[in-house]
């Protein structure tokens, strides 16, 4: 062979390969917009079909012939699901699949540090795009209702303003590693008993104030490109496919230009599917969590059905080619997208940014005397069974297999080796169970000895102990904080009260931390010296408990959910049909009411002038701040003009601390009924001891709109206002008037 001849053959290879330029939707420089169109342009009429609807349990198939690949999601929202049978819930038993366990959404809200919440959502979205999966389920930002309601923990607790800020930097955090948010559950899905068939009753106001801010910010500002429809109805409708919703307020009045996803489940109607925006469709025979038909995915509604609506020319293919766009729109940011990164999992990094997030948002609700942080220490008793029992295993979806879960009572003992005992007496029996979908923790918590035996080992180890640290609360079983249940009582389960009291009759140096990711009630609350409420804290919870008894991280977090003192307390429960409505006669469809409207959690209580047990935005630090007089830069201010406020907070104790300053609003006279007050704006603010800092709050109108039926939009009323700048939304330090003109 001559070198011409080579030659030859070399030169054809390399004209080969430049000629045949790649289609444009291979091409990872094309605009996403061209990508899609092209990508559109060459399927057939059966492609467009099949991905629109799941293969498997969390995937949907891509489209084989032209190398576009399946999409994969994955719950969400606290870490990444075990992989599970291709057609069952049972997990597979890989080997590869322990991921890092992060703390409950509750605790993250705690944080009220939408720095951390980018922190954790960069984490868990390097863990989704390590194990290959495209699209978390999550997070969650439905409003707390009730404290009944079992899904709660997976939320951002009751406030809008707070939900939305926390929730953004989230969905940065992990879209920015070609990984989907899917925002969930949209929306109105307040309580589980009845969920599928629950259809709620509420106002326009309470719906635009309350409801949907946390979803519209994450659709406009967080910009993510899934969203969950919810498994309720709203307006007769379930909200997977539901007209006023998605197609007009999600997809039209907010331009949501991402994947409408169904929960698993929650799809009920072709037609509707077809119109009404949904665009993908998983778990179709399924109640979500259990059982279900096997291999059904031809049946689904938006897969043989949908064809057949088409060849009968029932239906056009323009909002056929819409769903299509919208999901090869999604894979091109996500699994089409050459530049993403590759992620990690199960790292060191991640661990630290777990344990972080955790210490970052206990809440420290009471501290008398200097019960805490424990200092000079010879002999500290730990009890219960939340010491030891692993969390991350149960709930529902969000169940995890974890790599690794630190208990309490293992985090107490290596922070305190070397200085001081720890004992330790179950206390109490609750849930000995620890399996869910096949994953099992492994524990052996069967305990057959009688609650009085339990107790007086308890009481025995108390008494010889120079603090005791009960660690009790909730544990994600059935009613006790679990996704397809909720609770029965807001009361604290197992005889836990009766235990709190006799510890606190022979110790004064009680110490209660609550696991749950609701609030309960704490009748002994004036009896002990100090409680810690901990939520689900994930993989690093022993040792980040242990940070906060010990006073190695400083208590910073404040609740994002009021704690009442009972259900009396809480509008959701102002009547006997006001929680779980009201059975229809010949229809197994609930309607359910909010009579309470727009009052909410701590605007509920505000209304009522009473006392919570411990207020929204509550949270007591191991220092203290001081706050200055605030200083605005004017009284007036125009329609589209701002003030703003400046105040100095002063840390006035011994360690370094942070502080989160509230700004609330009230509205001195309006048309309309309004809260006494609403949270407006925060800052966390972290100062050395003596330092002083200015927190600034810029105010708009958005700070001062309510939704106005009439309009229907939000409208500031010129009039007076009020300023209200506080630690909790019961603790206002100084108030600034205003006008808006
Ligand atoms: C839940 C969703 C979850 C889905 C997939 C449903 O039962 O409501 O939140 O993402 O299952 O596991």
């Amino acid at each position: 062979m001559n070198n011409s001849f080579l030659s030859m053959i070399a030169g054809a290879a390399v004209l080969m390969l430049t000629s045949a330029a790649p289609a444009t939707y291979l091409d990872p420089q094309a605009p996403i917009e061209e990508r899609v169109e092209d990508a559109l342009s060459r399927m057939t009429l059966q492609e467009k079909i099949n991905i629109l609807h799941a293969q498997s349990k969390f995937s949907s198939p891509g489209v084989p012939r032209l190398g576009i690949p399946e999409l994969w999601t994955t719950d969400g929202p606290h870490g990444i699901r075990p992989e599970v049978m291709w057609d069952q819930w049972e997990q597979a038993e890989w080997t590869s699949d322990s991921c890092t366990a992060f703390p409950a959404l509750t605790c993250l809200a705690a944080t009220w540090n939408p720095d951390v919440a980018l922190e954790y959502g960069n984490a868990i979205g390097e863990e989704a795009r390590y194990r290959k999966k495209d699209i978390l389920l999550g997070p969650g930002v439905n409003i707390c209702r009730t404290p009944l309601n079992g899904r709660n923990f997976e939320y951002m607790g009751e406030d809008p303003l707070l939900a939305a800020r926390m929730v953004v930097p989230y969905i940065k955090g992990v879209q920015q590693n070609g990984v989907a948010t899917c925002v969930k559950h949209f929306a109105l899905n307040n309580h589980e008993i009845n969920r599928h068939t629950t259809n709620v009753i509420v106002d326009d106001r309470a719906l635009h104030e309350i409801y949907l801010p946390a979803f519209k910010a994450a659709v406009q500002q967080g910009g993510t490109w899934s969203i969950m429809g919810s498994y309720n109805l709203y307006r007769d409708q379930h909200v997977c496919h539901n007209q006023y919703l998605i197609n007009d307020i999600l997809k039209g009045d907010w331009g949501f230009d991402g994947v409408v996803v169904s929960d698993w489940g929650g799809t009920h109607d072709t037609d509707q599917a077809i119109a009404n925006g949904l665009d993908l469709e998983f778990g179709t025979w399924t109640d979500g969590l259990s059982n279900g038909a096997s291999n059904a995915y031809d049946n689904y509604y938006l897969a043989a059905p949908y064809a057949a609506r088409i060849a009968e020319g029932k239906t056009d293919t323009a909002t056929l080619d819409d769903k299509v766009r919208r999901v090869l729109r999604l894979m091109f940011r996500t699994n089409m997208n050459l530049n993403r990164p590759f992620g990690s999992f199960a790292s060191p990094e991640h661990s630290a940014a777990a344990r972080h997030i955790a210490g970052e948002g206990i809440v420290m609700l009471k501290n008398d005397k200097a019960t805490l942080p424990l200092i000079n220490v010879r002999k500290v008793a730990v009890i219960g069974e939340n010491a030891i029992k692993m969390m991350t295993v149960g709930g529902g979806s969000s169940s995890l297999k974890a790599r690794y879960e630190t208990s309490p009572l293992d985090g107490l003992r290596s922070a305190l080796t070397g200085n001081a005992e720890v004992i330790y007496a179950r206390g109490y029996v609750g849930d000995a169970s620890g399996e869910y979908n096949g994953v099992v923790t492994g524990q052996d918590l069967s305990d057959n000895r009688s609650a009085a035996e339990l107790t007086a080992e308890a009481l025995e180890i108390a008494r010889n102990a120079d603090a005791v640290i009960f660690v009790g609360g909730l544990n994600k079983s059935a009613g006790q904080d679990c996704e397809d249940s909720d609770r029965q009582a807001l009361e604290l389960p197992y005889g836990q009260n009766e235990l709190i009291e006799a510890l606190a009759a022979v110790t004064p140096r009680l110490v209660v931390v609550n696991i749950s990711g609701n609030p309960v009630a704490m009748p002994w609350a004036d009896k002990v010296g100090a409680i810690l409420q901990a939520w689900y804290l994930g993989s690093e919870a022993g040792n980040a408990i242990a940070d906060v008894l010990t006073g190695a991280v400083n208590p910073s977090g404040k609740l994002p959910m009021t704690f009442p003192r009972s259900l009396a307390q809480v509008g959701a429960h102002a009547s006997s049909e006001s929680y779980l409505g009201k059975k229809r006669d010949n229809e197994e469809i609930f309607d359910c009411e909010y009579p309470e409207s727009i009052f909410v959690g701590y605007r509920w209580i505000d209304r009522a002038g009473e006392k919570p047990l411990f207020p929204f935005g509550h949270g007591l630090s191991y220092t203290t701040f001081a706050y200055g007089k605030p200083t605005a830069d004017s009284s007036k201010m125009t329609a589209d003009g701002k003030i703003i406020i400046t105040v100095p907070v002063t840390n006035t104790g011994k360690v370094a601390g942070s502080e989160v300053v509230q700004l609330y609003i009230t509205d001195v006279k309006s048309s309309l009924p309004r809260p006494v007050k609403e949270l407006k704006d925060f800052s966390k603010v972290n100062l050395a001891p003596g330092e002083t800092a200015d927190v600034t709050f810029t105010i708009d109108k958005d700070a001062l709109s309510f939704y106005s039926p009439e309009a229907q939009a939000m409208v500031a009323e010129p009039g007076k206002f009020k300023a209200l700048i506080g630690a909790s939304s019961a603790d206002i330090r100084s108030t600034v008037n205003f006008e808006l003109l």
